[in-house]
């Protein structure tokens, strides 16, 4: 039974997988947590309030008391998940439970990312609904728990079933006390071109924040937070984490209480949001994903992978091999007209790539990035062919043609902003802070919303577009929308975010057949929300082979590698100015969706042979890199050598990558243990060396690396 009702000791199970989530439901109707870990029968555990709270005389019990929700102005003092002002100015909220649910499957939010079900089988999902009698304010909060994995998500609905306006000062999505300390907590941290570096640190007395204010999740932090058994490494020990489907401003914390147990918690960042609902009136949070892992974070990842993969990501390009492009952006960066773009296309060819994309460059005037955006009509003078001229020749090419766009934005110097220069988030009478020499168009105003539907969809229906590239480049300024009264103004980023979603709702479903692929300068928006409307997202500005590594080892903490874009680049990198051999470019990107940033017409017959052979290679390798289970073997955080591994579900075929980056001298030569193999099936390289599972379980293989920048590709397979 995925959700369990225990009569007696008022506790609701939810267990899925290897993992169980216990409510517990006191006697005075308070929403209690009792348990997030290993599986455990549904009548295992009983409440018993002095296991849970001591009465030392000055704190008040609701402050160390185990609440699944905690509120405002009764005794909790921390970042309340459910925080309200009411008309008086009080800020006092008092939740009991009325009623709950069990329900099949998984209901979806409105309007908002989420992981989903196809069959109730796969989720079974419970409904509380609490109320504070004083304000009249209801809360329905969402659980599901999914049966193979056991992650478990959690969203609040916040209804005011009162007379007078509320204002929500605080939502969030999870707040999970974990009722333990001496524990780490792992965040994923960076900046634009080295994003989701993964940093460990000891959760000590007080607060641990991270956030973003930014009106986007970010190059600074992902809304990723998670907490580890001090012993805990990538095989084994216990992590407890959230993650929020989400592409805004967030804020995730770990709060260590007196007694030095560690809650978990991630929402809106309170910085940034507020809402009024007024009578009759809801506001849903976004999703929390909760996924707990026995054995390390590995085991971790792996249930965000396949949950993604399967169950985040929608449409056609779901369960599809992704095609291998070549993108025009470091190639030519805006200096290109039609016959430049067509020659690189035919190298692209060539080398056996299958789409072609244009970057930045082609609209209105734009030939650097100090306008334009917001005029998505071709440039006549770079393109006389049009769109469609050129996206047919391309076709004759037998590639497939890709499209770049920035709409959420628009350049002060634009068609776009001469017609409706109030369509950008601005404070009347201040300046409006440019970044990139542009500004953000107001998303959280239905006629933005609609102009840009119209104008992307204009453009993918005239012009034969297969493969479409969002990009999003700069963070908002004076967010708060004119079209708002003053005190809703601070609602502008969540409406905006609220806004972006039906945006991306309706192109992405009006060009089922699109394949989309988000972008913010590379990974600042690299977050569940994105991955819902599209299923792959552009991973860094930065393509240097050796930051790669740490790019998508740190990326992976959380998401799948079919959800990373991983190009080769020319050298210098155009980043880090350093050279890494083709090879190792290849064998690092073959860990992703698989392209080119650069102009094959530069390299030489030797180059060209090269990359035809790594292309072919891909071809025969991406679906088990897109739907085998990923294993990070070494860290190229801790040494200078980094591993990890793809191995098939049926448990037949391994694809095993090493690096090294900067030699050793009178090193031992490296030996790496592979993980979920079979123990007892013989594994065979492509030059027919023989292992038993077990062998490369318990001892290894020894990885033949020499010198700087080397790399070694393996794929065995069972026999
Ligand atoms: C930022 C992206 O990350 C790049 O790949 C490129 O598309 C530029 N924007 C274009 O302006």
């Amino acid at each position: 039974m995925p959700v369990e009702w225990n009569e007696s000791a008022r506790t609701w199970t939810l267990s899925g997988g290897d993992v169980s989530y216990v409510l517990h439901r006191d006697g005075q109707d308070r929403l209690l947590h009792l348990y997030w870990g290993p599986r455990l029968p549904g009548d295992a555990l009983r409440y018993e309030p002095s296991d849970y709270h001591s009465f030392a005389s000055f704190d008040l019990p609701v402050s160390v008391l185990p609440s699944e929700i905690p509120v405002c102005g009764t005794g909790w003092f921390g970042t309340p998940a459910v925080g309200i002002r009411d008309e008086k100015g009080a800020e006092v909220v008092d939740l009991k439970v009325v009623s709950a649910e069990i329900l099949p499957g998984k209901p979806l939010p409105d309007g908002l990312p989420a992981v989903y079900t196809e069959a109730d089988t796969e989720a079974d999902s419970l409904a509380f609904c609490l109320e504070d009698a004083v304000s009249g304010l209801q809360v329905t909060a969402v659980y599901s728990v999914f049966s193979d994995s056991g992650a478990v998500t959690r969203r609040l609905i916040l209804k005011n079933a009162g007379n007078a306006p509320l204002m929500v000062t605080s939502l969030l999505s999870a707040s999970v006390p974990l009722w333990q300390g001496n524990l780490d907590i792992l965040h994923l941290n960076g900046a634009w071109a080295r994003e989701r570096r993964p940093v460990r640190v000891p959760a000590c007395e007080g607060e641990f924040r991270i956030s973003s204010a930014r009106g986007a999740s970010g190059h600074e932090e992902n809304p990723f937070l998670a907490l580890c058994e001090r012993g805990a490494d990538e095989f084994s020990g216990q992590v407890w984490s959230v993650n929020l489907v989400y592409s805004g401003s967030f804020l995730a914390f770990c709060r260590t209480d007196i007694f030095g147990h560690a809650r978990l918690s991630i929402g809106m960042n309170p910085d940034v949001f507020s809402w009024t609902l007024d009578p009759g009136e809801s506001l849903t949070s976004p999703e929390a994903v909760m996924v707990f892992s026995a054995s390390g974070l590995n085991g971790m990842s792996q249930v965000y992978h396949r949950l993604y993969r399967d169950r985040l990501v929608r449409g056609t390009w779901r369960d599809r091999s992704r095609p291998i492009l070549l993108n025009s952006w470091e190639s030519a960066y805006f200096d290109f007209d039609e016959n430049r773009l067509l020659e690189i296309a035919r190298k692209a060819a060539e080398i056996g790539a299958e789409l072609f994309v244009l970057d930045d460059g082609w609209f209105g005037k734009r030939n650097s990035d100090n306008c334009s955006l917001g005029d998505w009509t071709v440039n006549p003078e770079k393109i006389p062919s049009g769109l469609k001229g050129l996206s047919d020749q391309v076709h004759d090419l037998g590639l497939q043609f890709g499209l770049w766009f920035e709409p959420e934005m628009v350049s002060p110097d634009s068609d776009l902003y001469r017609a409706h220069p109030d369509w950008c988030l601005h404070v009347e009478g201040r300046p409006r802070t440019q970044a990139r020499q542009q500004l953000i168009l107001d998303l959280s105003r239905p006629e933005v919303q609609d102009y840009i539907i119209d104008a992307v969809s204009g453009v993918l229906s005239s012009s034969g577009i297969d493969y479409v590239k969002w990009d999003m480049n700069r963070n908002m300024t004076e967010a708060f929308s004119v079209s708002l009264p003053p005190e809703r103004r601070k609602e502008t980023q969540h409406r905006y975010m609220l806004g972006l979603y039906r945006v991306l709702e309706a192109v992405t479903s009006a060009f089922p057949q699109v394949l989309f692929e988000s972008c913010s300068g590379g990974g600042g928006r690299f977050d569940p929300g994105m991955l819902y409307y599209m299923p792959q997202t552009w991973t860094s500005d930065d393509t240097d082979a050796v930051e790669r590594l740490k790019l998508q080892y740190g990326t992976s903490i959380v998401y799948p590698a079919s959800a990373m874009g991983a190009h080769v680049s020319a050298v210098p990198n155009h980043q880090t100015g350093r050279t890494v051999p083709l090879k190792m470019r290849g064998d690092v990107a073959l860990g992703g969706n698989f392209g080119f940033e650069l102009d094959p017409g530069k390299f030489s017959p030797e180059e060209l042979e090269e990359t035809r052979k790594m292309v072919l290679r891909v071809k025969e390798l991406r679906d088990l890199t897109r739907t085998g289970t990923f294993w990070r073997l070494l860290s190229p955080f801790a040494g200078h050598i980094t591993a990890w591994a793809f191995v098939s579900q049926d448990q037949r075929k391994v694809l095993l990558c090493a690096y090294s980056v900067l030699s050793v001298p009178n090193s031992a030569p490296v030996r790496v243990r592979l993980r979920g193999l079979k123990e007892d099936a013989w594994y065979e390289t492509e030059d027919g060396r023989r292992f038993l599972g077990a062998a490369l379980l318990y001892q290894g293989i020894t990885l033949p690396l020499r010198g700087d920048f080397d790399s070694f590709v393996c794929v065995l397979k069972s026999v």
